[in-house]
């Protein structure tokens, strides 16, 4: 066995260890935790650019599309990258890591909160009740009114949107607002982006915080979070509770008490709960 191989077995044991010695789970999780289903994260333009090309060839990035101003100008266009975001995570089955991550649950005296700056709703699918979830870039599962006339965000369910991928197009009628007819618009946090919608995920962010306060062994699992938008990595270190990182290049940790796994994450939940015989 080499060293490494070895400091990563060390580590799946220490972070089994703390797991079961505490008795609250929080999970914070970036796109990474989607890898392993099968979901692109957009790591620099060109994990985008592989991911929409038809983008790539009109020289949109990532922060030019995700923004209202897209919708404005380019509804078509906004829509046909999140209406195939929409179906994409629609059409996802959550790996198995995502069960694993359940019977952790089991096994806490306080269960499991998870808290997200993904949109595509994979922990809903996988079964994690939607009651405990903070998703705090929004959900893509969710519209709202892009004119901001007074309605509520209200769920994406009717809309199934059609896309030609090759140009990225929206070739569908596009979704409006049950009130006022105008354009309707992902609830998702964007770049340079005033209106989004945002008390429902605020208020869940807020009983997520009373119930960890309850906790007196609260424990982070956090899997795939990136640094560059790094809203669940500072959520979960100001909890300022033991840590376990979960990711396969950014895994370093500051603190001596926190774990740092350099695995991706199916493989790491699935040697963790192994390792507490929850499989
Ligand atoms: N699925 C989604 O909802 C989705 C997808 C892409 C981007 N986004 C949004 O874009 C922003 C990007 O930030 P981010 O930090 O989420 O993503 P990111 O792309 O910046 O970082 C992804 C992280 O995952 C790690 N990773 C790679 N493979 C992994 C694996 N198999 N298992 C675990 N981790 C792995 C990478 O090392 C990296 O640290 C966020 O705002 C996010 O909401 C969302
Ligand atoms: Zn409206």
């Amino acid at each position: 066995m080499t060293n490494e191989n070895s400091l990563v077995r060390s580590a799946v044991h220490a972070a089994a260890e703390l797991i079961a010695e505490s008795d609250a789970l929080i999970i914070t999780s970036g796109a990474g935790i989607g890898i392993d289903s099968g979901l692109p994260d957009f790591r620099g333009e060109n994990g985008f650019w592989n991911a929409y090309p038809a983008l790539g060839n009109l020289g949109i990035n990532f922060t030019q599309i995700a923004n209202p101003k897209a919708f404005q100008q380019h509804p078509e266009l906004a829509w046909g990258f999140y209406g195939h975001r929409l179906q994409l995570y629609r059409d996802t089955v959550p790996h198995e890591g995502f069960q694993r991550l359940l019977k952790l649950a089991e096994q806490m005296p306080l269960g499991l909160r998870h808290f997200t700056s993904n949109v595509d709703g994979q922990f809903q699918k996988a079964g994690f009740k939607p009651e405990h979830a903070t998703q705090c870039h929004g959900s893509i599962h969710m519209l709202q009114c892009m004119d901001q006339c007074g309605q509520e965000a209200w769920p994406a369910d009717d809309f199934q949107p059609v896309v030609d991928v090759a140009n990225c197009k929206l070739t569908s009628a596009l979704p409006s607002c049950p009130v006022c007819g105008g354009l309707a618009r992902p609830n998702i946090l964007m770049f340079g982006d005033w209106d989004f919608e945002g008390h429902r995920y605020e208020q869940s962010e807020s009983s997520l915080l009373t119930w960890v306060a309850r906790a007196s062994r609260p424990v982070v699992i956090e899997i795939g979070a990136g640094t560059a938008i790094p809203s669940a990595r500072h959520f979960g270190e100001e909890l300022n509770c033991p840590l376990i990182r979960i990711n396969p290049s950014e895994s370093q940790v500051g603190l001596h008490r926190d774990i740092s796994i350099p695995l991706g994450a199916k493989e790491a939940l699935v040697r963790i709960t192994d390792a507490l015989n929850l499989s």
